[in-house]
């Protein structure tokens, strides 16, 4: 059984969010690809290796099958082959698209009965396993598809180009998360104005998201950088690669929790080209987890 689950992106509210503001996020139609059947014993192969059950190479999908085998009463031993179109830790989503792909995979193969919604739980359930902490929007995106505005989980579309630049440099989401924290701790009313002013930005954005006015969506992204910045979450890197970016039309800005990882512009249908970069172009997927065809 082959099941398929997208990554994703957050377009605007990254670090906000952790605060009660608004953000937005899309599937990207980069997805994580994962072949389940039924065997003797447990056993999965990806490019960080082969293990059985392993909390340390492989936490999402060993975590995924000990809490399936909990729901269904019984152990579980697939054999498990992974292959993904996601850079690993780079704000992309890969985690929460292979734990969907795994759990969705499991429930097919071993003819158990579930909804999405199951799929989804399970999924959260294992991210909060690994990570201790989570918001659970990773796993949401990548099981039902589509662009969201959350914390409502409100729907729209929205079909530009998406253009991401990998800085090749590792964020550590909690790490950052973790200095916002005390920033905000040491100017409570000063990080909050911040905050409150990414909020308006993100529900702009959403607007000029779907109304394609490119103009506004670039000044914003602008704006929203320049907070992100003022926050910490920058680095020296992503200055450069994004002021680079403006200086050839693409405005840009952190995707994700920052202090690396990749970079976001919106191709308004230039053909201008970004030799110098390495440009991951991708559009924003409307399916979530799916079957597909073993060639
Ligand atoms: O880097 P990512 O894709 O894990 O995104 C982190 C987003 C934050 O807002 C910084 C943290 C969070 O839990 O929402």
């Amino acid at each position: 059984m082959l099941a398929s689950a997208p990554g994703k992106v957050i377009i605007s509210g990254e670090h906000s969010v952790v605060y009660g503001k608004h953000a937005i996020v899309t599937a990207i139609n980069l997805r994580c690809y994962v072949n389940v059947r039924k065997a003797n014993r447990v056993k999965i192969t990806s490019e960080l290796g082969e293990t059985g059950i392993d909390f340390e190479v492989h936490p999402y999908v060993s975590w995924a099958i000990k809490l399936m085998e909990k729901r269904v009463g019984k152990n579980l031993t697939p054999e498990i082959i992974i292959k993904s179109d996601l850079p690993v830790a780079s704000g992309l989503g890969s985690s929460a698209a292979v734990t969907v792909a795994t759990v969705y995979a499991l429930c097919k193969e071993y003819e158990l009965e579930f909804e999405l919604e199951d799929v989804y739980e399970i999924a959260k359930e294992v991210e909060l396993e690994v990570q201790g902490k989570a918001s659970g929007i990773d796993p949401f995106v990548s099981t039902y598809g589509g662009s969201w505005l959350m914390p409502e989980k409100e729907r729209f579309n929205f079909d530009s180009e998406i253009l991401l630049v990998d800085t090749e440099e590792k964020g550590v989401t909690a790490e950052m998360v973790r200095r916002v924290y005390d920033l905000r701790k040491k100017y409570p009313e000063l990080v909050d104005e911040i905050f409150d002013v990414m909020d308006i930005i993100t529900l702009k954005i959403k607007e000029a998201l779907e109304s394609k006015d490119y103009e506004s969506i670039f000044e914003l992204f602008r704006m929203n950088q320049s907070m992100l910045k003022a926050i910490g979450v920058s680095t020296e890197k992503i200055d450069k690669i994004t002021s680079k970016l403006e200086r050839l039309g693409y405005p840009a800005k952190i995707t994700g929790a920052g202090g690396g990882g990749c970079v976001l512009s919106i191709n308004p249908g230039k053909s201008k080209k970004l030799e110098e970069f390495k440009v991951i172009s991708t559009i924003p997927e409307t399916e979530g987890v799916r079957e597909e065809v073993v060639q």
